[in-house]
């Protein structure tokens, strides 16, 4: 396939094109009108692993912006906006009181995206859990599920009657793995223990959140987002080939597979997973751990290449990375490999009960550089390119794909790497907040206009 020559019309008229963004990342005004702290912004402060020492206090201002931000969106041509709900601007406590200001927000966000032609997409969590909840033992507590059902009900109670599209769960694997064993997010626990109660309220949660929004709005679409990257052994040898498929259990099945149905997956040279099922006494809990999503939202940053190690505790394997084997890689390292994810959209789809796929996300980081009020990121135009064809070789085998969501509209805060990695389709001076739409951004509007 010519991978120059597509254009959104291949894809067919109700596919969804969109973009999609979350409340930490871009809202900034972190005390403003009663919002509590999140574990990110204590994080932020007080880990020293954030790159530049940044912090999300200001992001790109979208809480002072989103009616400038929504016009671009627009602009560029995009009719879906994924965004996510800041639970401590809600509840500031993580539970208790709810903050009038923080609804009276989201009311007015969703209603400006009606306004543009823009169908809202709610993520209930993206990754910024209240910090009153963090030092109660956060994601770690068999309380998280009360906890989780009061957010969710609250927002589905106040935003259903205009939101039809919900995502329960942003990446469980990504914030669980990143934030609860190796502690490079927030809240920067390392270590096991917390982890696998963390995975296991993480799992319960996301159906708990199917079953609620289902519980209060009849014509709500309910899906929930997960991460995905093919793990290519080293070598093919068996060390390597058992490395590749631990990795893969944490990567790639420990929720969808709990989330359809299956309960948690199961791989005889993995002893950690024992350890999950003892820890949590799974076996009791797998009809709670499914829910019968209308849409599996899925997330592909990059394949992994990995080895056997066994000085790595549990999973034995480290990774390869793209620099080191001279393939087509990201400003971050990601290795860009548009093939695999064609390869890992066939696979979930090929569990059998998945009704259908949407990309929830994908997007690139890239070093951009802004002159003379021009972003020339011509890798990001070839990046999309070939990631869209891979979506759509595999909707034209069959697959029911029916949306893709380009992360992300602009620059923001990117986590553990602050604000040095873009992945905007629009470039933000963090200074004085001016947006300048990059040529990606444009490449989008010409593509979405065929
Ligand atoms: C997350 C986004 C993040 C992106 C790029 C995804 O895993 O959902 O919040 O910005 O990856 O790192």
């Amino acid at each position: 396939m010519n991978t120059t020559t597509i254009s959104a019309k291949d894809f067919g008229d109700n596919f969804k094109w969109g973009v999609a963004m979350s409340a930490a990342q871009n809202e900034g005004a972190y005390l403003e009108d009663g919002r509590g702290l999140s574990i990110w912004d204590v994080f932020a402060r007080k880990s020293g692993k954030i790159k530049g020492n940044t912090k999300p206090t200001e992001c790109c201002d979208f809480y002072h912006r989103y009616k400038d931000d929504l016009l671009l969106a627009k602009a560029l041509g995009f009719t879906t906006f994924r965004f996510s709900i800041s639970w401590s601007r809600i509840l500031p406590d993580g539970v208790g009181k709810v903050n009038k200001a923080g609804i009276a927000f989201y009311n007015k966000l969703i209603d400006e995206c009606l306004i543009n032609g823009l169908e809202p997409m709610i993520t209930i969590y993206h990754w910024d859990l209240p910090y009153e909840l963090e030092k109660k033992g956060g994601w770690t507590s068999h309380l998280m599920r009360k906890w989780f059902e009061r957010f969710t009900t609250i927002c589905v109670n106040a935003f259903g009657d205009r939101v039809q599209h919900w995502i329960v769960m942003n990446e469980p694997s990504g914030f669980t793995t990143l934030g609860y064993m190796v502690g490079q997010h927030a809240p920067g626990k390392i270590g096991f223990d917390g982890y696998m109660s963390a995975i296991h309220n993480a799992a319960l949660c996301t159906a708990d959140g199917g079953r609620i929004i289902r519980s209060h709005s009849s014509k709500a679409i309910i899906g929930t987002a997960f991460s995905c990257s093919e793990v290519i052994p080293y070598k093919e040898e068996l060390l390597h080939i058992k490395a590749a498929a631990k990795a893969d259990v944490i990567l790639n099945r420990m929720f969808i597979e709990p989330a359809l149905g299956l309960g948690y997956p199961e791989d005889p040279d993995f002893p950690f997973l024992e350890k999950l099922y003892f820890h949590s006494k799974a076996w009791k809990y797998t009809r709670q751990m499914q829910f019968d999503f209308d849409f599996i939202g899925i997330q592909n940053y990059f394949s992994l290449t990995v080895k056997h190690n066994s000085i790595i505790p549990y999973i034995n394997a480290s990774e390869v990375k793209a620099s080191t084997r001279n393939v087509p890689h990201t400003d971050l390292g990601w290795e860009i490999n548009a093939d695999s994810f064609y390869r890992m959209i066939k696979r979930f789809w090929d569990y059998g009960n998945v009704k259908s796929i949407i990309v929830t996300e994908g997007g690139a980081c890239f070093k951009d550089q802004l002159k003379n009020g021009v972003v020339n990121d011509e890798k990001r135009i070839a990046y999309y390119q070939q990631y869209l064809a891979a979506v759509l070789k595999a909707k034209n085998e069959g697959v029911n794909l029916n949306g893709y969501l380009a992360w992300t509209l602009t620059d923001n805060f990117e986590w553990a790497f602050g604000y040095n990695a873009r992945f905007g389709l629009i470039h933000v001076d963090f200074e004085t907040q001016l947006r300048t739409i990059k040529n990606s951004g444009y490449w989008f509007r010409n593509f979405l206009k065929k």
